[in-house]
């Protein structure tokens, strides 16, 4: 079959890539286009992009780069110096170079055709490790995690998209545990519960190899979940780390109860104990507020939203669930959140939920607000 390019633009790169409507005319998904690529993931790199130049890092490795876009523009937008963009499949890394050479930046990107882990040993083990690695698999990145952290140098950072969403989420159990080693099931919170996952998952694994793995900037959207990492070799702060930062927790109804370190608590309701996952801050605010958000209005409003509610405590209540439970009106979101407030209370909208408030107050509090206004 003759699948006809397209050229596009997206930030500053041009790019030839599958052309995507030629596709759709034939009924074929873009999940299986000769040359993967997705315009719906530009925020995904947008946000790389505004984090690698705030960060100032200079070396990157894109090892799944499919057209090559995201290398391209962490070289045009972001301001790299050097990057390795690398796909399995040569039709992908042809067009890169094509694509690579029509930006005119052969000198800043290698391009290679390998298995992604293999690159990234190489890459571990001929000292070629880099400031900033991007997973960005189709479906879980558990596979890979073990070598893409050996690939990063001292202080860099790693980016990871998990598009394998109903495991993290719970909706799948078994597989959650099988990829993730986290016992769990579907909650109203779970999208939150998948981020707290992942994040869970890589840190042990990150201690596995004397690594700390902090995360700095957290994300969901769509079909996916983002989270960003700084990685530091330190044994006995990953230790620390494990000890300290994950946990437990149990679903009860709407509402939740956290449990920190690794030993199995009392359970306190009649909810399932789920875990180990993180229970720390799963995004830096300071970061966040200085990350460039001109990218895209949309980039803005994102980070916008992560600084507000990044300053508050895991989960949060969903206000049309406990509403239909109380056999009330749902009221104006906002209104709860103004209230909340007044009353001395952290409160904030979550970007993972339309009706999702996150708040220190207990479920009794948000309950008498909820029945107050309706
Ligand atoms: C989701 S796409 C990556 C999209 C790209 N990062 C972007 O921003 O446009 C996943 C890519 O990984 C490639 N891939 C899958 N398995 C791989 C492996 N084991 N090693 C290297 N590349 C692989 C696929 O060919 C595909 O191009």
């Amino acid at each position: 079959m003759n699948i006809p390019l397209k050229l596009y633009r997206e930030g500053e790169a041009n790019f030839y890539s599958t052309d995507l409507d030629y596709l759709e005319r034939l009924g074929i998904s873009y999940t299986r286009a000769p040359v993967f690529y997705n315009p719906r993931m530009k925020l995904n790199r947008d946000v790389t992009i505004s984090l690698f130049s705030t960060l100032s890092l200079k070396t990157a490795a894109d090892l799944m780069a499919a057209s090559g876009v995201r290398a391209i523009r962490l070289v045009l937008e972001g301001g790299a110096e050097h990057v390795i963009a690398n796909d399995s499949n040569y039709l992908a890394a042809y067009i890169m170079r094509k694509n690579v050479e029509l930006n005119g930046l052969f000198r800043e990107i290698k391009v290679k055709c390998s298995d992604a882990r293999l690159e990234a040993e190489r890459m571990s083990w001929e000292g070629e490790r880099v400031d900033y690695i991007d997973l960005d698999p189709f479906g879980s990145p558990a596979p890979y995690i073990d070598s893409f952290l050996r690939a990063v140098r001292g202080g860099g950072v790693i980016g990871v998209t998990a598009t394998d969403t109903p495991p993290l989420f719970g909706i799948y159990p078994d597989k959650l545990h099988r990829f993730y080693g986290i016992w769990g099931k579907k909650t109203p919170f779970h999208k939150e519960f998948g981020i707290r996952s992942l994040i869970s998952f890589i840190t042990r694994v990150a201690a596995r190899l004397d690594l700390l793995a902090t995360p700095i900037l957290s994300y969901g959207r769509e079909h996916y979940i983002r989270v960003f990492f700084r990685i530091r070799k330190s044994p006995s702060l990953s230790s620390h780390a494990i000890k300290t930062s994950l946990g437990w927790v149990e679903c009860c109804n709407d509402s939740w109860i956290t449990h920190k370190g690794l030993e199995i608590p009392e359970r306190e309701c009649s909810g399932m104990l789920m875990g180990p996952i993180w229970l720390e801050k799963i995004s830096d605010p300071e970061l966040i507020g200085k990350m460039d958000r001109s990218l895209s209005d949309e980039l803005k409003v994102l980070l916008d939203q992560l600084s507000l509610e990044s300053h508050g405590p895991p989960f949060y209540y969903v206000l049309d669930r406990i509403c239909s439970r109380l056999k009330v009106r749902t009221p104006k979101i906002n209104e709860v959140i103004v209230k909340l407030r007044e009353r001395g209370f952290f409160s904030s909208r979550t970007h993972l939920e339309p009706l999702g408030v996150k708040t220190n107050a207990s479920i009794k509090e948000v309950e008498e607000i909820i029945e107050e206004l309706s």
